[in-house]
Formats: structure tokens, C-alpha cells, sequence
């Protein structure tokens, strides 16, 4: 089986080593020629547990190359896969699609013999006919059939996520491609992953409803956390009260400073706009994200208030950066909402990330102190904010980071820590909800 994967990003370039390791023949195909040099040079452009392994074992076994030109592999392609980025469009919060779009005029061209054209790209409902338009207006005569087949796998968890679905989408308009399709993804019969076959529209829309559930499931916790510091209940035993019942479940019942990332920010955006345009509500995903963020700026102000009612020209060190661990992945991470908030206000602050500190200099205004140690960050700080629950801040030695500060305050963001073991080790503690 032949695949292209047009877009190395997170999904292309998961996606595509995964269908390698499946056995398949897998080009990915890039523009930016940085990327693909790195690439075909061993280095991996994005900070993802075991894919660097997995990446070097498929080139080794002959199975996975990179690229910039589409050209020879598309015509040899039996599927090509769209797996560029979709971010929000200035000024609407639309999907902006220019990129998808693209991706399918280049193949378009190129296309020889039966072809699928898979959207793996988080996309609107209606995009795969439009693509399908864009090919058939470009090259006519080709012979191919477009299919919807939606990514749900996590930063940080990528590979296990791809390898283990809870389960594959396939929207498909033809019997041909279905079969072309589950014929790719037939290593995961074997561990009995469900594979859901259905229309086109549905798999778009699966997707979408999928990211503002969990979203909604975080806003309402986050929600919760409010509701909770003003009647003295603890958050996270409401949450695992509520997540004993099976209908609920105890997974993404999280309180925290509001989710991020590069998915749920973009995608509940883009239903509203979605639903906007169908003239349909979406009442429930707009409140989630004022909730978010709200939970955001609540943060800020509960920084403040934990230094006495101001941050000006207190030292904050805060640990974490990224909007989740294990990633370097900066897009819409809280931190970019709450840090410029406390800088604005006079507040210095020194960061520490052990993944995402490249990307959050050029993302964050200047004048933040990015140090590489933990200690370097509380020397003298009045503060710690953890944002970002790495496993690096989750066993602290709690008093000597304590001596090498000139304050005792610590905002936990994550609520990883217990009260009465801060409040043993000299700091005056603040949590989420708790
Ligand atoms: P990304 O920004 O990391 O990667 C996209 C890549 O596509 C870039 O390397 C870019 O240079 C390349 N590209 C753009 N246009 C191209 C073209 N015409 N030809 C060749 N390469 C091109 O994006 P990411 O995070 O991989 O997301 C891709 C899609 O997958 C988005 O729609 C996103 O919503 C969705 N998704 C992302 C997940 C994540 O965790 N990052 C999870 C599930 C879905």
C-alpha cells in the first residue's frame, strides 16, 4: 500500500511513521524545507515520546521518507492523506482552510490510477466535497474518491493514542475507498480497535462535537472550581465524586487554568462558526469557551491576590510553560494568556519549561527570564505558579526550594499538591477550586 501524507506536523508526521510501522510505503511530504531536511537528517522538529525511535526504524526498514515534492509519489499513491494545519482564521474564528485547499490543487495533477484523498486535518463539515471539487476542476479525468478520516490522537501520547485508538473514523462515499481504507488500518484488527465507517459529513462533524464535549467537560469543572472556593468544597473531590458514575466518567473533570493547546481553542471556535453558518445553535460551546476564558483571568487575579493584591516588581518563578506536559507545543497554551497579564501589571517573571521554552520565546512578550533548573527559577522569587504538570514538578524537594526563595507563595494551577504538605514546608498555599 502506498500512502502520501501531505503536512509533517504533529498528525503527518505521527500518522504517517504509524502507517509505516502498519507496513505501508509511506512518503511525507512537506513545504517547508527546513522540516523535511531535519527529517531526512534524524532529527525529529517536534518533541513527541517515541517518535524519534519509531521515525528512525521506518526509514531503516525502507518504509518512511520525507520529502518537499509531491510529484512521483502522489501518481504512485494508492491514498494521500491531508494532514496540514487548519488554525483559526483572523478575525471570524473560522477553520481557515487555505492550507487544505492547496494541499488538494497540488495533488490534484498528479493523480494517476484510483486514488483516495483522505482529510485527516480537523476540517468543517463540507470540506471533503469541496476538495473533492477543487481535484475535479483541476484534473477532470482523475479517478479518485475523497474520504473523511479525523485524527484524534493527543500530543504527548501520540503514538500509543495512534496505535491503540479508542477508535477509527472513516467517512467514505463509496465502497472502494472504505475498503482501500480498512485495508490500511488492518493491523489494528487485531487488538479489535472499532472502526467506524459512516458518510462523509458525520465523520467531519464527529470530530468537532468530540473536542467541544471534552472542552465543555473542562469548562464545567473549571466552572465548578468557582463554586467551590466561594462554599469551601474541594474541587477534586466533587470531580471524583462525579467521575464514579459511569455515565460520566472520570477523565477530563480536570480543574485547572483553562484549556489549550492546538486543538480545543481552534476547534470550539470553529463549531460556533460552523453552526453559525447552518443556522443552528450553539449555545452550550460558546459558554464554554467565556468560561475558559474567564478561568483564565480568574487565575491572574488569584496570582494577585496571593501576593498581597499586587505583582508589581514581585518575582514570580513559574514552572511549566506548555498548555500540557509532554509536549514543546506552545499553541494557545494558558501561560500566553496569564503571564503577559501579570508582566503588564509590573510582575518579573522566570520561566521554566523543560520542553517548551524555544517556542515560548517567540510567542510571549520580551522582558520574561527563561532559566534551564528549577532552582534558577525560585532563587529569590516571591512566588512559584505551577502552570504545567510535568513529572519534574510533581516531587519538589518542597523546603530546600523553599530556602532558595525571599517569598512563601505557591499557586498550584494543577492542584498536584496536598495543603498540609505545602503548608509543613513554610509556603502559603492557593489551589484551583480547593
Ligand atoms: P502542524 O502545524 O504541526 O503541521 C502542519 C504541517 O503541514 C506543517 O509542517 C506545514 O508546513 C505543512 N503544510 C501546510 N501546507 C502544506 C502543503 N500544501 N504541502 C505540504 N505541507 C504543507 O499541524 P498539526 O498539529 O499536525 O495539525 C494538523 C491538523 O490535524 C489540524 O487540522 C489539526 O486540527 C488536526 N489535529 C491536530 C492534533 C494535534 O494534537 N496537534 C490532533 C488531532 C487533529
Amino acid at each position: 500500500m502506498n500512502v502520501v501524507m501531505i503536512g509533517a506536523g504533529y498528525v503527518g508526521l505521527v500518522s504517517g511513521a504509524c502507517f509505516a510501522e502498519f507496513g505501508a510505503q509511506v512518503t511525507c511530504v512537506d513545504k517547508l524545507p527546513e522540516r523535511i531536511d531535519a527529517l531526512n537528517a534524524g532529527r525529529i522538529p517536534i518533541y513527541e515520546p517515541g517518535l524519534e525511535d519509531l521515525v528512525a526504524r521506518n526509514v531503516r526498514g525502507g518504509r518512511l521518507r520525507f520529502t518537499t515534492e509531491l510529484g512521483d509519489s502522489v501518481a504512485a499513491a494508492d491514498l494521500v492523506f491531508i494532514a496540514v494545519g487548519t488554525p483559526t482564521r483572523r478575525g471570524d474564528g473560522h477553520a481557515d482552510l487555505q492550507y487544505v485547499y492547496a494541499a488538494a490543487s497540488e495533488i490534484a495533477t498528479y493523480l494517476t490510477g484510483y486514488t483516495v484523498i483522505v482529510d485527516k486535518s480537523t476540517v468543517p463539515v463540507g470540506t471533503a466535497r469541496e476538495v473533492q471539487r477543487v481535484i475535479r476542476k483541476a484534473n477532470p479525468d482523475a479517478d479518485f474518491d475523497v474520504a473523511s478520516n479525523p485524527e484524534f490522537l493527543r500530543e504527548g501520547s501520540a503514538i500509543g493514542d495512534f496505535m491503540r485508538p479508542d477508535r477509527v473514523v472513516l467517512g467514505v462515499q463509496s465502497e472502494r475507498a472504505e475498503k482501500r481504507l480498512r485495508e490500511l488500518y488492518r493491523p489494528l484488527n487485531l487488538i479489535e480497535a472499532p472502526i467506524l465507517v459512516t458518510d462523509l459529513e458525520s465523520a467531519e462533524l464527529i470530530k468537532y462535537a468530540s473536542n467541544a464535549f471534552l472542552a465543555t467537560k473542562i469548562s464545567f469543572i473549571n466552572e465548578m472550581s468557582q463554586l467551590c472556593e466561594a462554599t469551601g468544597a474541594d474541587v477534586n473531590a466533587v470531580a471524583k465524586g462525579m467521575g464514579m458514575d459511569k455515565r460520566i466518567g472520570n477523565k477530563f473533570l480536570h480543574a485547572g487554568p483553562g484549556y489549550g493547546g492546538s486543538c480545543f481553542p481552534k476547534d470550539t471556535l470553529a463549531l460556533i462558526r460552523i453552526a453559525q453558518e447552518h443556522g443552528a445553535s450553539s449555545r452550550i460551546v460558546e459558554s464554554v469557551v467565556e468560561v475558559n476564558a474567564s478561568q483564565k483571568a480568574r487565575m491572574v487575579a488569584k496570582i494577585r491576590q496571593a501576593l498581597g493584591g499586587s505583582e508589581a516588581d514581585k518575582t514570580i518563578a513559574v514552572l511549566g510553560l506548555t498548555f500540557k506536559p509532554q509536549t514543546d507545543d506552545m499553541r494557545d497554551a494558558p501561560a500566553l494568556a496569564i503571564l503577559p497579564a501579570l508582566a503588564d501589571r509590573g510582575a518579573i517573571i522566570r520561566a521554566h519549561d523543560p520542553e517548551g521554552t524555544a517556542e515560548a520565546r517567540t510567542l510571549m512578550p520580551s522582558g520574561i527570564d527563561y532559566v534551564d533548573t528549577i532552582e534558577d527559577a525560585l532563587r529569590d522569587a516571591d512566588a512559584v505558579v505551577l502552570m504545567t504538570e510535568w513529572n519534574q514538578y510533581r516531587g519538589l524537594d518542597l523546603r530546600e526550594l523553599r530556602s532558595l526563595m525571599r517569598g512563601n507563595v505557591f499557586v498550584d494551577l494543577r492542584n498536584v499538591y496536598e495543603r498540609r504538605t505545602m503548608e509543613d514546608a513554610g509556603f502559603v498555599y492557593s489551589a484551583v477550586g480547593r
